[in-house]
């Protein structure tokens, strides 16, 4: 079988000969967080079915195409839609996408999604920042042979999502009038959602969030060197802490319901992302 490289390369040579853009920035738009790249102009949509090498997602609420276009006058790459490991992937395949991303030549990569509030100081519909995350999927896209073209063995974690980055997001939620929390976001395996006997352990252990996404997309973001800003939707508060049951249309509904909020706030610190990855500023 063609190694990983080869077929990454592959992929993003074919993304690249869909536009005249080269964009920059890349994002994953996760759970019903797909409207973003609803309003991108001069856009292209590539269904992930026709691009060579891609898995295809099967969750419900994710598109599964990758729409490359401009968001103001920023040329943008963004994938509407992810897959997960729950759904039989292996942590190598549900970093692919990023991987091409990568290599089609972004700097700089946003990943979104939909997660369960621990902290009990976030309400449904909340917006956070991610910190820093704890990977309890047991799984990592890097385990295996390492190849040097993406990035060295023990790639350092130690700011796996960046500060000033951070820092730009809450600057452009105070623009917005928006409120923007802080969260430690933990990546379970799922599909079931978490006991509330989980819920309390990832409390104690430091997360403020939790979900089934994200962990091995930032792993391997940073592994070649990307710098990522994380942007959870809290669409519910996790098990146990509501006296209610946890379900997905919940999780799609809360999600509809801040989308506006969500695409404002990402519109907003795309521009300072993009002067930042001009400057080729801090790594
Ligand atoms: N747990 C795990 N993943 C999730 C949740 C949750 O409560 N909500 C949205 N994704």
């Amino acid at each position: 079988m063609t190694d990983t490289f080869t077929r990454v390369e592959y992929a993003s040579t074919f993304l690249l000969e869909q536009t005249v853009l080269r964009p920059k920035i890349g994002l994953v738009l996760g759970s019903g967080l797909g409207a973003f790249a609803d309003a991108m102009s001069e856009a292209v949509r590539v269904p992930y079915s026709q691009v060579p090498s891609f898995p295809q997602s099967t969750a419900i609420g994710h598109a599964g195409q990758m729409v490359i276009g401009k968001c103001g006058d920023i040329p943008v790459a963004a994938m509407q839609g992810r897959v997960h490991l729950y759904e039989g992937y292996s942590a190598e395949q549900v970093a692919f996408p990023v991987r091409v991303l990568g290599r089609m030549g972004i700097r700089a990569l946003i990943v979104t999604n939909a997660a369960g509030g621990i902290n009990t100081k976030y309400t449904q519909g909340a917006l956070v920042v991610i910190s820093d995350h704890i990977n309890l999927q047991g799984q990592n896209p890097l385990v295996g042979g390492n190849d040097e073209h993406f990035g060295p063995r023990f790639p350092d974690m130690t700011q796996a999502y960046c500060k000033p980055y951070r820092e730009m997001a809450m600057r452009a939620a105070q623009r917005l009038g928006k409120t923007l929390h802080e969260g430690v976001y933990a990546g379970l395996l799922g599909p079931s959602y978490e006991t509330p006997a989980e819920i309390r352990y990832l409390r104690a252990i430091g997360a403020d969030l939790v979900g089934m996404s994200t962990i091995a997309e930032v792993t391997a973001a940073r592994h070649m060197g990307i710098r990522v800003l994380g942007i959870s939707c809290v669409t519910n508060m996790a098990a146990g802490i509501l006296n209610q049951p946890l379900n997905h249309q919940e999780v799609l509904d809360t999600a509809e319901r801040v989308k506006g909020d969500f695409v404002a706030l990402l519109r907003a610190v795309l521009g300072d992302m993009a002067k930042d990855v001009d400057a080729d500023g801090v790594k």
